[in-house]
């Protein structure tokens, strides 16, 4: 293991806060403020963290917009923006965690936190695997378990089955392409613009350019006889076109609508009395309902990682400054790989 440098504590703990509601189909700089307090105080029971990555998720500019999700309460105007991310133990009172454990949990937009490390948290502590902690950020995340679970506790996957996936070079769907691949299916990916495309074309035996090409007819000539297993990430006139070409059975996995986030009224589906005829289901799943799962499927996402089978491809932004600019990058369409930004990186980024 390469030897970790000694952390020099900052004077301040820095925040991005929201300064007002975003409007339009983005965020922009103005949308956030930067703050500084004090490093909190480490009290009996908690540890003081600091962090090291944060993760760049297209629900974190929900959270700007006052929505709440299952785990995280709905913000006001000058809140800490939720996030997850990957920290250090810098001070420790708590019996279980030692300085220079290296723990994943909701840390907010921000440098310091000081935490109980109660179950409510979701804090969990990241085993040294010889890789960047990052990556718990990404493939060995919530972004690679909702790869994992969604695809294959809710889409069933069968050797040979032919799969579609839309924001196919994005965190989740480059994912999905790969566990696919890893189960013998044939693998169509849906990306925006021939950059994309050609850096997935190795994980995908097809690739629609949303961009350049016609959806509807790519799909009807690639799928002939339908597709077993649409992974939707987009929602929208995507889905739709998808719900066009369903095999008989077919499953349709609700990961996200990426296109419907910033619209103020939800897309309205046309095809879904197809779902009767095709006998095909569509179903939903929520990543944190899989939380008693959670080791089993980093397990097998570090298995697949070691082994070569899956490519842990990321997009990192530096310095927690350029925080609001890395979520801006999703609405963007400009991030390949899961997001995240670093903001101190880890002993391994230093080798
Ligand atoms: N169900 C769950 O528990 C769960 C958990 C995690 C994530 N999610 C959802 O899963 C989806 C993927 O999440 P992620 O974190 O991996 O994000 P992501 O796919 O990396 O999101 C960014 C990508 O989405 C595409 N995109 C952006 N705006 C779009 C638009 N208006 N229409 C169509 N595509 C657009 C872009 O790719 P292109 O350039 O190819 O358009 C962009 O690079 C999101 O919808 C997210 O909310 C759900």
């Amino acid at each position: 293991m390469p030897k970790k440098t000694p952390v020099i504590l900052d004077e301040v703990n820095t925040q991005w806060r929201i300064a007002r509601r975003p409007t339009g189909n983005n965020v922009q700089r103005q949308d956030f403020s930067l703050h500084e307090e004090n490093i909190p105080a480490c009290g009996d029971g908690q540890v003081l963290l600091r962090t090291l990555y944060l993760n760049l998720a297209p629900v974190m500019r929900m959270y700007m917009m006052g929505v709440g999700a299952a785990r995280e309460k709905p913000l006001g105007i000058g809140d800490v923006i939720h996030g997850r991310g990957v920290a250090e133990v810098v001070e420790s009172h708590h019996p279980d965690y030692r300085v220079g454990d290296i723990v994943q949990g909701q840390l907010g937009w921000q440098t310091y936190k000081t935490s109980a490390m109660t179950a409510a948290e979701l804090m969990r502590k990241i085993p040294d695997r010889g890789v960047s902690y990052g990556l718990s950020l990404g493939p060995l995340g919530m972004t690679g378990f909702s790869a994992y679970f969604g695809f294959i506790d809710r889409g069933s996957p069968k050797k040979g089955d032919t799969v579609v996936v839309s924001a196919a070079a994005g965190g989740v769907g480059s994912i999905v392409i790969q566990i696919a691949k890893i189960y013998g299916c044939r693998v169509i990916g849906i990306a925006g613009g021939p950059e994309k495309c050609n850096r997935i074309t190795q994980w995908c035996d097809d690739t629609i350019d949303y961009r350049n090409e016609n959806v509807p007819a790519r799909l009807e000539h690639l799928l002939p006889n339908g597709f077993d297993i649409y992974f939707d990430n987009v929602g929208g006139d995507t889905l739709d076109a998808c719900m066009d070409n369903m095999n008989a059975g077919a499953r349709i996995v609700l990961c996200g609508s990426i296109s419907e986030y910033t619209t103020d009224e939800p897309y309205g589906l046309k095809n879904y009395a197809r779902l009767r005829s095709a006998n095909a289901s569509m179903l939903g799943f929520f990543v944190y309902n899989h939380e008693q799962e959670f080791a089993q499927a980093e397990e097998d996402l570090a298995t697949w990682i070691l082994s070569g089978e899956l490519t842990a491809l990321v997009d990192v932004v530096e310095g927690f400054e350029a925080m609001p600019e890395g979520l801006a990058r999703l609405y963007s369409h400009k991030n390949i790989g899961p997001a995240y930004c670093r903001v101190q990186g880890d002993c391994y980024d230093l080798e």
